[in-house]
């Protein structure tokens, strides 16, 4: 893909539904008790990833477009292929919690990127409630041999992940008596959400231990899918780094575990603010606003660090980019876990902010980025990794002379009408 620098963005705009709430509605519709209806279902194919594998374990899922229709409650059955979990590890981490309470065994696989990411994280925890795994060096093809007689356990996650929370909870729904999870900062929280928004009642303590008493029983139900905030925020930035724009976007989930970029801008000097907030099964929905131009920061200092990494987990290659425009740069550490996403986005974002003239140092946590400094266009490579993609979209529409990103088709991965809504706002 070929792109050119951009004067403006400008217009109004809404976004496919969210990744993480529809494979999580998705799962929870196959659950559920009676017919689970899921208007503005995401558009990524990851999710449809989630959707055929439920339909290879023989759930009934009936697809139009954004409307997604699942029949639920009925007893799972032995898949006799490979589950295919494409790219995404949303699907292979939650799903296992929910196969590690079938009595039967399966695979899961997934494509080379999602094939080269630890599951140990899974493993270790489902295992504890009664499952067993085989794997090679704890990395997919998965092999889950379930149990019925799944166990509930209290486990303390080593490192915050919601995928890894969001298994065991899963798992919890099918075992008799009381599931703990204890995570050092907090993770995005959709899962303890929607399960409450569909009749299971999870709670979250201060210290951020979540509880769930099972056997517990989903409801089916319906549910519209906030817009998803990760692809917002692609354009929020641009809107930010671009003077003179004005962008609103409609219907944009405003989760705090997922919004959080959005403050994290406005400490940074970006002119952004929300309205007409709702709630749609827990999930708070709401209007997003940006005005161009970067005013002086009101943050202390641009530094991003444990406890907010989790909740700008998937913000964090595209916070680079906008990094190199703050004035005295920013900082982002404690993120080596930002080397186990779809590609090693410590690598790749560092390595594409160099071809483009930023100043960058790579540490095994995180990146210290300098700034602000004139971006210049560049050959870039996406590796494979559709959050790369757009963040240096972004970052083409800011530099200096044209940029390409070999293989920025990856984008399909979260948000396949990237570039056509991009070129819907964008004035050159
Ligand atoms: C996700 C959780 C995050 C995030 C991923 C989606 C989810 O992973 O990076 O894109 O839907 O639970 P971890 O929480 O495992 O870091």
């Amino acid at each position: 893909m070929k792109l050119n620098p951009a004067k403006r963005i400008q217009g109004r705009l809404t976004l496919p539904g969210d990744k993480s709430i529809s494979h999580r509605a998705a799962l929870i519709g196959a659950l559920a008790s009676g017919i689970t209806t899921i208007h503005n279902f995401s558009s990524a194919v990851d999710c449809g990833s989630t959707l055929s594998c439920l339909q290879q374990l023989g759930v009934s899922v009936e697809r139009n477009g954004s409307e997604v229709k699942i029949l639920g409650g009925t007893k799972f059955q032995k898949p006799v292929a490979t589950l295919d979990c494409g790219n995404s590890g949303s699907t292979i981490r939650i799903l296992s919690g929910v196969l590690a309470r079938q009595d039967f065994s399966c695979e899961l696989a997934g494509d080379s990127s999602l094939n080269s990411r630890p599951m140990g994280r899974i493993v270790k925890p489902l295992e504890l409630m009664g499952a067993t795994f085989e794997s090679t060096d704890g990395k997919p093809p998965l092999v889950i041999h379930g149990t019925s007689a799944i166990r509930p356990i209290t486990y303390e996650t080593p490192i915050a992940s919601a995928q890894v929370k969001s298994a065991i909870l899963f798992a919890g729904l099918g075992a008799n008596g009381r599931t703990q999870v204890k995570e050092s900062s907090l993770s995005r929280d959709h899962t303890e959400r929607l399960f409450n928004g569909f009749g299971v009642k999870v709670i979250t303590e201060d210290d951020l231990t979540v509880t769930l008493d099972g056997p517990a029983q989903l409801l089916g139900g319906d549910i519209t899918v906030p817009g998803d905030a990760s692809s917002a925020a692609y354009f929020v930035a641009a809107a930010m780094l671009l003077a003179d724009s004005e962008l609103t976007i409609d219907g944009v989930g405003l989760n705090p575990t997922r919004a959080e970029f959005l403050s994290v801008l406005k400490s940074w000097g970006a002119d952004i603010s929300t309205e007409g907030i709702t709630n749609e099964r827990n999930e708070p929905i709401g209007s997003v606003l940006v005005r161009g131009g970067i005013k002086s920061s009101i943050a202390s200092d641009h530094r991003l660090d444990r406890p907010k990494i989790p909740s700008v987990i998937d913000e964090l290659p595209l916070l680079a980019v906008v990094g190199t425009q703050i004035e005295g740069g920013i900082e982002i550490r404690d993120a080596a876990e930002l080397r186990h996403k779809e590609s090693d986005r410590l690598s790749s974002t560092a390595t594409n902010l160099r071809l483009m003239g930023a100043d960058v140092e790579e540490h095994p946590d995180g990146l210290t980025v300098n700034g602000p400094t004139q971006l210049r266009g560049a050959n870039l490579d996406s590796f494979g990794d559709h959050r790369i993609a757009m963040a240096f979209t972004v970052a083409a529409l800011i530099a200096d002379g044209p940029t390409t990103i070999e293989g920025s088709d990856c984008v399909g991965i979260s948000f396949p009408e990237f570039f056509e809504l991009m070129n819907a706002v964008v004035e050159r």
